[in-house]
């Protein structure tokens, strides 16, 4: 007996050690099949995912503002970019009832903003996979280094919908990296009398036993954070510019404020910037005006921008022009948001400029007038210091102030010229501060390092340049 004992042990132990011999390849190596559970991105190191690009969100929402209960079904299509034994999502709270990669049961565990996904088997690189979480519970605000709030914010009669930097994970499981794009589905359905709005063309709307689903699909690659599904209680008007539909809603509270007028100003800064820059970059476009005072801040959500009040008309340019620049070709890292905000910022100047207004050289004067210890010199925008001055005035200000003065640099033609190549060579990419030095000085064949240096990089009022 004892024999037979011993004899099990041993067999025990073997299957022990052969089991760790099979996991010791992942552990061993620290991630060779074990996907990243970040992106390195150095203001937000745990945003994103490494080991697999998402293609496709399909994003099932059923919302009930009292109690503030999401009850919902992602179905994530991806591909592995390196043999995947385990990887990660981000979501913040819930609570998931089921989850499966490939259809199979797959084994989870939760870590902060971290969903830790083991499947049955690994998957080899190059794999298209699909992921599908059912989850439910409240959908969260996330409140941010410099104290402001995203994700889903509550409103009297629905949510306010907005991620930038790192809302999504709020309300979906995401790669939450702007350099994961992908195209997006939404089915939100909500009770009879409410309005949900997501990105992209409305593809349905259909009423069942006293709830109406909203289908939207948006078929260009979109970063996370410039989701939406913003709902309410909204008038729904559909206009359109050329072939693109545009989509506009507006709270019932802002519409005496004059917010249909204001987003109806849309349709000729499209077509504005489509001479400038070049065509407008999506299938559809729009904006929503909701009564959403406490945000503080409007959004350039993709075909949809996102206002917390009816916005004035600056405003509606700036986020129009983040169509193309921010959404279109979108930064790799966060401290390169002037290339969002910078180029928002030029894009209201140039187009007050072209309006009769100011030009853009009176905008920069202005601003120049400011002295050398205004904290518009402090920071400068390619190297801001950190997530808590991310959105800051010299990523927008001395940004625009950037372009401007590369404008007088190098003249016009070529100026605008290197726009239209930014835009024609990055649509629907990623985009890094070294790519629009490399191509600004390729297109005007201009040296332009010290230039640069000075305007993006060296703290300080820029003097000569
Ligand atoms: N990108 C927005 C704009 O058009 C600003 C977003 C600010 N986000 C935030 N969490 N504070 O300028
Ligand atoms: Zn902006």
């Amino acid at each position: 007996m004892p024999s037979v004992l011993l004899r099990r042990a041993v067999t025990g132990a073997v299957a022990a050690l052969t089991a760790l011999a099979l996991a010791t390849p992942a552990a061993a190596t620290g991630g060779s099949t074990i996907g990243s559970p970040g992106l390195g991105d150095p203001y937000f190191p745990l945003a994103g995912n490494g080991g697999y690009d998402v293609r496709h969100y399909s994003l099932d929402l059923d919302y009930v503002r009292a109690g503030n209960h999401l009850d919902a079904t992602a179905v994530i299509t991806a591909r592995a970019t390196q043999h995947l034994s385990r990887f990660n999502l981000d979501l913040r709270g819930f609570t998931i009832s089921s989850l499966r990669v490939d259809g199979a049961p797959a084994r989870f565990t939760r870590d902060g903003q971290e969903l830790v996904i083991t499947p049955k088997r690994a998957l080899r690189a190059g794999r298209t996979f699909t992921v599908r979480v059912d989850y439910a519970g409240q959908p969260t605000e996330v409140i941010d280094p410099d104290g402001s709030s995203e994700g889903w914010v509550t409103t009297e009669d629905g949510a306010f919908v907005v991620n930038e930097p790192q809302g999504s994970p709020g309300w979906y499981p995401a790669n939450d990296n702007p350099r994961d794009k992908a195209t997006y589905d939404f089915a939100v359905t909500v009770p009879t009398g409410i309005t949900a709005i997501g990105n992209g063309k409305l593809v349905s709307k259909r009423d069942h036993k006293g709830k109406t689903t909203w289908r939207w699909r948006e078929d260009s690659p979109m970063a996370p954070y410039l989701a939406t599904v913003t709902n309410g209680v909204f008038e729904l008007r559909v206009s359109r510019v050329g072939r693109i539909p545009l989509y506009h809603a507006v709270d019932p509270a802002e519409v005496p404020k004059g917010a249909f007028e204001r987003l109806g100003a849309e349709a000729e800064v499209i077509t504005f910037f489509s001479k400038l820059y070049g065509p407008y970059p999506f299938s559809s476009g729009g904006g929503v005006v909701d009564h959403a005072p406490e945000v503080g801040y409007a959004l350039e959500s993709q075909t949809k921008s996102q206002y917390d009040e009816t916005p004035g008309a600056g405003t509606v340019v700036h986020e129009i022009a983040h169509q193309w620049f921010g959404n279109s070709v979108t930064l790799t890292v966060w401290q390169d948001i002037w290339l969002n905000e910078g180029f928002a910022a030029f894009s209201e100047w140039i187009y007050d400029e072209k309006h009769g207004g100011p030009t853009a050289q009176q905008s920069f004067d202005e601003l120049y007038a400011r002295a050398p210890t205004h904290s518009l010199w402090q920071r400068p925008p390619a190297n801001l210091g950190g997530p808590e001055v991310m959105f800051s005035a010299p990523a927008y200000d001395r940004g625009a102030m950037t372009l401007q003065a590369l404008r007088v640099k190098i003249g016009d033609k070529r100026f605008f010229g290197l726009l239209r190549d930014w835009y024609a060579h990055n649509r629907d990419g990623n985009v890094t501060t070294a790519d629009f030095v490399r191509l600004a000085e390729r297109r005007s064949g201009q040296q332009l390092d010290a230039f640069f240096q000075t305007w993006l990089y060296t703290p300080g009022k820029p003097t000569t340049w």
